[in-house]
């Protein structure tokens, strides 16, 4: 596929989509929201392929350059909006990023740098979210008169609890990596040049896991969150009795009880 402002490479099971707008440190207008849809439909597709289609197992996002993940949507093309514009705008963040989040492959964040607002809002969108000792995260919207748009107030509160969210929120300070570790919000902070290497094991180790089982265990984590305890506890039942309706949970516990690597095939 032909991308202007991102970039998608396949890297085996493993997919790593850049935001590449270097210069406006990869803040996010509508060309590259647009290109982003476009690839997550793709992304979508190959994590549903049968197994002996190479499959996508996971998926790194991550920032071009070394000093911005994603310094949030592009203020220069929402400076002249009107409420209309501002309403579908905030409507095609939502929906991109939440095609990110329901994607049925792990998704990890690399956050190599800032990730304001937009940013943010985009690495609180994938499951897991690593961070170099560069990054710097924030919701600075309110310096704009404005508040977060592509799901900033939702998912920081899920994530951190609302007292934290609101401090974020209120008073659109930027969080250093170390503080960032410390309140939940990444899970752990790399040297700059050890990052991608560290997402890409990370992923690279889910990878070779039952795919079927990882994506169970990401739909019932994020269905199981917005729900009450005992239907959560129903799916995650049943997603666990599903499961041995597969092959893989069959090669699974074979593969165990034959003191051997399993080899997952995904069906
Ligand atoms: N939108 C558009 N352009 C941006 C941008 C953004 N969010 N962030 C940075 N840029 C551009 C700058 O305008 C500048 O362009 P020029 O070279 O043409 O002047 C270039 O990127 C480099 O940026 P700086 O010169 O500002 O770099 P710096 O090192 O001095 O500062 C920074 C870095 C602290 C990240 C600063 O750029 C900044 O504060 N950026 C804006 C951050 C922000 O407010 N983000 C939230 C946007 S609102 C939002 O995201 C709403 C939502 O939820 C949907």
């Amino acid at each position: 596929m032909d991308f202007q402002n991102i970039r998608l490479e396949l890297e085996g099971a493993v997919a790593v989509l850049t935001i590449a707008r270097e210069k406006q440190l990869n803040a996010l207008n509508l060309a590259t929201l647009r290109e982003m849809e476009q690839a997550l439909h793709s992304l979508a597709a190959k994590a549903d392929a049968p197994s002996d289609e190479a499959p996508v197992r996971a998926l790194i996002v991550t920032g071009a350059g070394d000093k911005a993940f994603v310094a949030g949507a592009d203020v220069a093309e929402m400076a002249s909006m009107s409420p209309v514009q501002a309403r579908a705008f905030s409507g095609l963040g939502h929906a991109v990023f939440g095609m990110l989040e329901a994607l049925q492959i792990p998704t990890i964040a690399a956050v190599n740098g800032y990730a304001l607002g937009g940013g943010c809002e985009l690495a609180l969108a994938c499951d897991l979210i690593y961070a170099s000792q560069k990054a710097k995260f924030g919701q600075p919207e309110v310096n704009l008169g404005v508040i977060p748009g592509f799901g900033g107030t939702q998912r920081l509160t899920r994530l951190l609890g609302r007292q934290r969210a609101k401090e974020l929120c209120f008073t659109g300070d930027t969080v250093d990596a170390a503080h960032s570790k410390e309140i939940g919000l990444a899970l752990d902070v790399l040297p700059p040049d050890r990052l991608m290497e560290h997402c890409r094991e990370v992923a690279f180790r889910i990878a070779s896991k039952g795919p079927l089982a990882v994506s169970q265990a990401k739909r019932v984590i994020e269905w199981g969150a917005d729900a009450d305890l005992r239907s959560a506890s129903e799916m995650e039942r049943q997603a666990f009795a599903l499961l041995f309706g597969t092959d893989d949970q069959k090669e699974g516990m074979r593969a165990f009880l034959e003191k051997r690597p399993a080899r997952f095939a995904g069906r």
